[in-house]
């Protein structure tokens, strides 16, 4: 009886104690936007979890997760589109910029998974899809109907260069000719994407307005931002000249192109200012997210509006999470620019998403592949970036290409048989159990196959195991949340003297100081971070060997693709 009061009394004491750092810690970072600090979680829809037993996920299933999300530390999530649509692009093609497909539920039912987000304080997030609609869409269908329709404009429509011979040589992302005919009128229209996504044509102000009406119409409803779906492809340029052939030839069997004259032309930036500041005319902190696949650096800076911070708060950084291989000094300098070059603006790292595959298959290799996305993980959330995380990401869900053209369900896939598979293979069922269809669905039909591992990789399972991929994340999630240093602190790269290790420091605005270090070897590795100091606590650790308690920072050892963050004593 005694005993159990006093340890009563303990707990009420920790509690106390863990509630002062808290309040403490968010006196401080209140003046900071919530998404400075956020984990956001990108949903694909059709997969994460179904409500009425077709096989496909619905809005109604993405609610019923929701403590799921509050429990992994989600702050919001980025649902990939829901809105009307065709479906030959899975909902990248959109019919209805205002409503919500039937298949994936109503505009009531998008209402309550918002009551029941906020509760949760998990802020919603929407895909807006500006470069392109559906070909089903009413202004396509008017705009194709004549050369004098007033939607004419609002597409881009050229004659071709001759009888069968489209514009120019510009190609489509997903193969072959971007210029489509259209026997109604006797002239192409361009497509970036598929056939069946047309180009709006930015440079008329209606297009303009049109879509910024839509973003308004979802902003009053309350969502927390959006993801703007690739947006550098907004322009092209007006001279229609072809672009530079290089030599060989892709994955369509085309001849390689460069894609100067049709991406990040630099009329976008006009529109996101302007975009962003109707945006901040709206009050909490509303964010605009960019699909922002650049060559450089020195490109993303641009999309932030540089030091004038007046275009996207947070484009994605693609040059850290898609460097092609798993290669220190690569990504040393990629972490290290996004902490240098953009100008004090904030990071947004990314590592996979629904159009790659998953990270762990690019950069697993068959033996580490654990451990390897365990550091992935780590250059996540511990650096200073805004951290975007993919469904499935946190329990290692596989990528399961299909493995005949029969199979495909991307029409990508289909066109580039065999080289180029689509996309199917990262958007595979949630795997939530080891019931039927791993508990995404009570049809065991579902609209794509559950990963066949399912019954080994998925949540139930891997909440029991402390080594999880699960438990990993959640941990680090928490430490983000609750270590100063790893919140808001300044962060340093390392020399670690050893060049298979990427170390960085974040220091805390009371002066404590946290050390990661990733070993980026399939062999064992120690380093000396011994300018942070003597000794450190372990806070995670990755792998056998790191997990003592306290650690010398002289001779710090990291297994194979270990990692360890710790706090300098
Ligand atoms: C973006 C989307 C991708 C889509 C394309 C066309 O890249 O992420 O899934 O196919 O835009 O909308
Ligand atoms: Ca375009």
């Amino acid at each position: 009886m005694k005993n159990s009061s006093a340890i009563g009394c303990l707990a009420c004491v920790l509690i106390w104690l863990s509630g002062v750092q808290a309040v403490a810690q968010s006196s401080k970072a209140s003046t900071d936007p919530w998404w400075k600090h956020a984990v956001i979680y990108e949903i694909y829809p059709r997969s994460f979890q179904d409500s009425n037993g077709d096989g496909i996920g619905d809005l109604n299933g993405i609610t019923q997760r929701l403590d799921y999300l509050k429990e992994l530390g989600v702050d919001a999530i980025w649902i990939a589109p829901i809105y009307p649509s065709p479906l030959v692009d899975f909902g990248y093609d959109i019919s209805d910029y205002q409503n919500i497909d039937p298949m994936y539920g109503t505009l009531a039912d998008f209402d309550r998974l918002m009551a029941e987000a906020k509760k949760r304080d998990i802020r919603v997030i929407m895909d807006a899809v500006l470069n392109h609609t559906s070909d089903k869409h009413p202004w396509f269908i008017e705009s194709a109907s004549s050369r004098t329709n007033p939607k004419r404009d609002w597409y881009i429509w050229r004659d071709g260069k001759g009888p069968g011979q489209p514009p120019n040589n510009w190609l489509s992302i997903f193969g072959h000719s971007a210029w489509e005919f259209s026997p109604q009128t006797n002239q192409y229209y361009y497509h970036c994407f598929y056939i069946q996504q047309p180009d709006l044509n930015w440079r008329n102000p209606q297009v303009e307005s049109a879509m910024f009406n839509m973003l308004r119409f979802w902003l009053e409803r309350g969502v927390a931002g959006f993801r703007l779906d690739a947006v550098p492809t907004l322009f092209e340029d007006p001279s229609l000249k072809d672009e530079k052939v290089l030599p060989g030839t892709d994955k369509f069997g085309d001849p390689n192109e460069s894609r100067v004259l049709q991406e990040n032309l630099p009329e976008v930036h006009g529109v996101i200012q302007r975009m962003r500041a109707m945006v901040d005319t709206y009050s909490g902190d509303r964010v605009l997210i960019g699909e922002t696949y650049l060559p450089n650096v020195e490109e993303l800076d641009k999309w932030y509006g540089g030091a004038k911070h007046n275009e996207l708060q947070l484009p994605m950084d693609m040059q850290v999470g898609f460097e092609p291989k798993l290669d220190a000094k690569e990504f040393r300098k990629r972490i290290n620019d996004a902490e240098t070059k953009i100008q004090g603006n904030q990071p947004l790292f990314v590592f996979d998403n629904h159009d790659n595959p998953r990270s762990a298959y690019r950069y697993g290799d068959g033996v580490h592949n654990k451990a390897i996305d365990k550091m992935l993980g780590t250059i996540l959330f511990a650096t200073r970036s805004t951290a975007l995380m993919y469904y499935g990401d946190e329990i290692e869900m596989p990528t399961t290409e299909p493995t005949s053209k029969e199979q495909v369900k991307d029409p990508e896939g289909i066109t580039g048989w065999p080289k180029e598979k689509g996309r199917d293979g990262e958007r595979t069922p949630m795997q939530w159990n080891s019931s039927t269809s791993a508990g995404f669905s009570t049809n065991p039909q579902t609209w794509l196959p559950v990963a066949p591992d399912y019954k080994q990789v998925n949540v139930e399972v891997e909440s029991r195991d402390p080594d999880s991929m699960l438990n990993w994340y959640k941990k680090l999630i928490a430490l983000r949340r609750s270590n100063p240093a790893l919140h808001d602190g300044n962060m340093t790269m390392l020399e670690s003297g050893n060049e298979q290790v990427v170390a960085w420091s974040r220091t805390a605005p009371d002066g404590k100081v946290v050390v990661v270090a990733c070993n980026f070897a399939p062999e064992p590795q120690v380093v000396s971070l011994q300018g942070a100091g003597k000794t450190a606590r372990t806070l995670a650790a990755s792998g056998r060997t790191a997990q003592k308690d306290t650690v010398s920072l002289n001779a710090l050892s990291l297994p194979p693709y270990g990692t360890i963050i710790a706090e300098v004593k």
